[in-house]
């Protein structure tokens, strides 16, 4: 049995301020939901703000990004052990955004992936493919490439550190969401990649989220999915009241 994962990502927004009230809102939830994890992901000037607010309760938090680098020269960057010290145990990697702003390549997240794991980090990989992709009819094909670059010399102990965020770089902040089906076929073959790779329990025991317009409306139905075990919330994450449609999902 996996344990759901709601998961929120603010990006590039909030305040310290705001971001402080929000992690009291979703604290308050957290405390009476036993049988999921919730965890944060704030901008990194937020982070001190939500360590503070989400201190003692069941909410976790993490960095949306880190650089791979022990520490030293690197003028902006944030480490492994700097994120560590600030109360965040685990961080995204490899979001769609990173890859596509900032071009993060293959090598740049499987270097992120491991300095994390390596630093004791839990990693949410974040993988999915273009719209353009996707009318190419080469999903699958992405998705694969992507998971094993960023496993590059991971083992699979490690692994047990890590999440899968499946996210379609069409369906992130658009609206439009997969359907339930769509996201389970792809979580089914992100599953099977890790199997593959490492072995059947690592792959059995590991959570797949899915993420791209999740909203109140459709949460049921993609947690309804044998292979969806968790979601990455966005834009619906920066409100207590949708969030909280989120979180307090009926698990069968
Ligand atoms: P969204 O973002 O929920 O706003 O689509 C999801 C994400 O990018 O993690």
């Amino acid at each position: 049995m996996r344990v759901p994962v709601i998961a929120a990502n603010w990006k590039m927004n909030l305040s310290v301020k705001e971001a402080g009230e929000l992690a009291d809102s979703v604290v308050k939830i957290a405390n009476s939901l036993d049988d999921r994890e919730v965890l944060l992901f704030p901008g990194f000037l937020q982070i001190a703000s939500v360590f503070v607010a989400i201190h003692g309760s069941p909410v976790q938090l993490g960095g949306q990004n880190l650089y791979f680098e022990e520490k030293g020269a690197f003028t902006g960057e944030i480490s492994a052990l700097q994120l560590i010290d600030s109360g965040c145990t685990h961080v995204l990697v490899g979001h769609s955004e990173r890859r596509h702003y900032f071009n993060e390549d293959y090598e740049v997240v499987n270097k992120k992936v491991r300095r994390a794991l390596e630093e004791g980090l839990k990693v949410m990989l974040c993988v999915g493919e273009s719209l353009e992709e996707r009318e190419q009819n080469i999903t699958e094909m992405v998705v694969v490439d992507q998971l094993e670059s960023a496993f590059a010399k991971v083992s699979a102990k490690q692994l047990s550190n890590m999440y899968i965020a499946y996210e379609p770089i069409w369906a992130i902040g658009t609206g439009k969401n997969a359907s339930p089906d769509d996201a389970n076929h792809v979580h089914e073959l992100i599953r099977r990649t890790v199997a593959r790779i490492f072995n059947e329990k690592t792959a059995d025991a590991i959570r797949i989220l899915y993420g791209g317009s999740v909203k109140g409306e459709n949460i049921q139905d993609l947690m309804a999915q044998e292979h969806v075990d968790g979601v990455l919330v966005g834009g619906a994450s920066l409100r207590a009241d949708t969030f909280s449609e989120i979180m307090s999902f009926k698990i069968d």
